[in-house]
């Protein structure tokens, strides 16, 4: 196992911001992950593991320890069904490689997860989730090593507590579970309305009446093509913010001042709010805030364009939070994690 210095963490994350990794290691094996995992406990460092990078910020300081980069790629067939086929994937897979995959195979469940950047081990920390879909919906279980017990782990869906957005991986337990593989169960059955409104309204426009799995891929990528900014163009972390969920007093309240405002009813007496409008509404969209632009299409995305580095992007960052806290009494909260 080769074990690198001082890597910029910048060239490894889409947002492009970030010092350097004190030591880090690409493994391709689960020896290897575990190996580097020992190695860094024995001698004392703390140990992180990254995905592709999309949804990850970095300080300037950059990371004091070791950053693990799993790139254990395959795929298997565990057991396949008149309904259904269950697919064992390993976590250094590009998800979206993974999901065109599913989608040539005509299997139903992640095909509106299209195009989202990362790999399938760092799909469940967060829980994608895209066009009605979340990742939460299909996975079955994953295997992970707990590097707190030192052994090999399955954990079942109700074991990672996926919410909104979120997970044991995020919150509860942020740093113990290396993912080594996810076990989705996809579905033969054709896709059945109702639809995302946006992937529905492509529907009209194109004309497509009997929709296939391979359809929804087509919509949700022309969609996320036109909404969200290339990383490869423009530095990003897709959206920058969690969309609100506000309780029933304040949604009340809101929606007597804006009854145009967008909202999702989640039950138990709680509202979504989409964080992009709540920005859109404070006049920020488009704007340029310490090097970060809010990009125009969609507000709850923030581009690098001339950051000088992570106290410009926290600049900007604040004084979006604040605006929404001041005018709507909200406090939004970042989407990517930070290291
Ligand atoms: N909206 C605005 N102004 C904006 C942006 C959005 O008014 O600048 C409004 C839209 O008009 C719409 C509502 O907000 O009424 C929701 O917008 P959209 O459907 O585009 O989705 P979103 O809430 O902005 C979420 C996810 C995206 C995911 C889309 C589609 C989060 C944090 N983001 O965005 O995920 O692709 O739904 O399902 O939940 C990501 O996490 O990186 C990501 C891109």
């Amino acid at each position: 196992m080769k074990v690198h210095t001082q890597i910029p963490l910048r060239n490894y994350t889409t947002m492009k911001i970030g010092g350097p990794a004190r030591f880090m290691t690409n493994v391709h094996t689960k020896e290897e992950l575990v190996e580097a995992i020992n190695n860094a406990q024995s001698q004392n460092i703390p140990f992180h593991i990254l995905g592709s990078g999309s949804n990850t910020i970095v300080h300037d300081e950059g990371y004091d320890g070791l950053i693990i980069r799993n790139c254990i790629e395959g795929s298997t067939v565990l057991s396949d069904s008149a309904s259904s086929t269950t697919l064992e994937i390993n976590a250094g897979e590009n998800w979206d490689s993974v999901v065109k995959r599913t989608v040539e195979m005509n299997l139903r469940g992640i095909e509106a997860l299209s195009a989202i950047p990362g790999t399938a081990g760092a799909a469940p920390v967060q829980n994608i989730g895209a066009y009605g879909q979340e990742i939460a919906d299909t996975l079955v279980s994953l295997t992970a090593y707990d590097s707190l017990d030192k052994k090999w782990v399955t954990l079942e869906n109700a074991d990672c507590e996926f919410s909104y957005r979120s997970s044991i991986f995020r919150e509860g337990e942020a740093g113990r579970y290396a993912i080594n593989s996810i076990t989705l169960e996809l579905y033969k059955s054709r896709p059945e309305p109702p639809f995302y409104a946006a992937v529905q309204e492509y529907f009209d426009t194109n004309h497509i009446t009997q929709v296939s799995v391979a359809d929804i891929r087509t919509a949700v990528m022309a969609i996320r093509a036109d909404k969200l900014p290339n990383p490869a163009e423009k530095p990003n972390s897709g959206s920058f913010f969690k969309n609100a969920i506000v309780e029933e007093w304040h949604f009340n309240d809101l929606i007597r001042d804006y009854p145009s405002m967008p909202h999702y009813d989640m039950g138990n007496k709680t509202y979504k709010i989409p964080t992009g409008w709540l920005i859109e509404q404070c006049g920020l969209k488009g704007s340029l805030i310490s090097g970060m632009r809010v990009h125009d299409k969609n507000a709850l995305v923030l581009i690098n364009e001339s950051a000088n580095g992570y106290g410009d992007l926290a600049l900007a960052r604040e004084e979006i939070k604040g605006a929404v806290r001041d005018t709507f009494r909200i406090q939004i909260e970042q989407e990517p994690l930070e290291i």
